[in-house]
């Protein structure tokens, strides 16, 4: 598949200034610039600064600008602990810039790329959380459209943290006098694929019109790769994937690798139906059903921990049925204890 063109100047010397912001070095790098580690130091903190400073022509730069702008509007109006803060916009010396929270941690695409695999607990606990930030966006009316593994940060354990709203689409977006109203923005000239089309909806794919359902089928297509450790869809080349996408079924996660739990297995493919009246209607839905499942999981691994105390799991029946047994005659005396208490003091009053 052609690989991400980088459209953008190179990097900026450490001790260079963004604004009133010092540059200290290269994080990573975007569509359209560079994103650096800097020094405010009205409020002497370490922030992250993303530059736009595109090399293109003057249509691709103005809806790169756009999307630049768009993204400090989409993002600038949530405020949620698992989609990053905003903290200021601007355009000086010819630089345009957005500031924001510094991250420490990796994205989950360099995460799943080094080998490693979550465990399906793991899974659910950064889907729900994803979802549930999702939700606080469309609420909001502000809908990510590029939901996959490089723009999502995990900062630490399974705290997941949303980043790059950058085709985001929000009620007070930029006008788009030049641009279709849903015209895929993964395109840029000469129908080139810029970044992966991997975790594109069915509809995205297919250059239909999108809302909210798309972040959720993305957001299933993440959760199916980090539970299989492949993504739903695979081709050489980008037009045959979007074909893929757009009409093939999607391959069971449970044939995939039967050790995936089936409930797991059922609300991913729900995300990932290819009409979206067939996918969960709401992220808050989608957050439900991982909670549910989480909280279950849990709560059936503290009853086998109950009843299988690790002297008894390992010993004779007998010993685990006394364990058991004696438990719940803990549980009995405890009880009686509180009633006789309870009737002694309304006795006694
Ligand atoms: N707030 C941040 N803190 C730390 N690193 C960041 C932050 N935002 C972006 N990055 C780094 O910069 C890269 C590109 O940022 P991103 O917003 O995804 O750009 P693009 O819109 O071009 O995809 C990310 O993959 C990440 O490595
Ligand atoms: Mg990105």
């Amino acid at each position: 598949m052609t690989p991400v063109q980088t459209v953008f100047s190179p990097s900026l010397p450490a001790n260079s200034r963004i604004g009133r912001f010092c540059v200290t070095r290269e994080l990573g790098r975007g569509t359209a610039g560079c994103v650096y580690l800097a020094h405010d130091p009205v409020i002497a903190r370490d922030i992250a600064v993303k530059t736009f400073t595109p090399r293109l022509g003057v249509a691709e730069k103005n809806r790169f600008e756009r999307q630049f702008i768009n993204e400090a509007r989409a993002a600038g109006r949530l405020s949620h602990p698992h989609i990053v803060t905003i903290y200021d916009a601007s355009s000086e010396g010819g630089t345009t810039y957005l500031a924001m929270e510094y991250l420490q941690g990796r994205e989950l695409n360099r995460i799943l790329e080094s080998g490693h695999r979550y465990t399906p607990d793991q899974v659910a606990s950064i889907a729900w959380k994803i979802a549930d930030a999702l939700h606080h966006a469309h609420s909001r009316e502000v809908i990510h459209r590029d939901i996959k593994p490089s723009n999502i940060f995990i900062v630490k354990d399974d705290h997941p943290k949303l980043i790059d709203f950058g085709i985001a689409r929000s009620p007070n977006r930029l006008a788009e006098r030049d641009a279709p109203p849903d015209e895929p923005y993964t395109m840029i000239g000469n129908n080139r694929l810029l970044g992966t089309p991997n975790y594109m909806s069915p509809e995205q794919a297919a250059g239909k019109p999108v809302d909210s359902r798309t972040d959720i089928y993305s957001l299933g297509a993440v959760a199916y790769e980090m539970l299989t450790g492949r993504t739903p869809f695979q081709a050489e080349r980008a037009d045959k994937l979007l074909q893929q996408i757009a009409y093939k079924a999607v391959p069971r996660l449970t044939e995939i690798d039967a050790r995936i739990p089936a409930a797991l297995s059922h609300i991913v493919m729900k995300a990932m139906a290819k009409r979206p009246e067939k996918r969960y209607q709401t992220a808050e839905e989608m957050a439900l059903d991982l909670k549910r499942y989480l909280l279950k999981e849990r709560r059936a691994r503290r009853r086998v921990r109950l009843e299988l105390p690790s002297a008894a799991a390992s010993g004779p029946e007998w010993i685990a049925q006394f364990g058991t047994l004696r438990l719940r005659a803990v549980a009995i005396g405890a009880a009686t204890a509180v009633a006789v208490a309870s009737s002694a003091y309304l006795f006694l009053r």
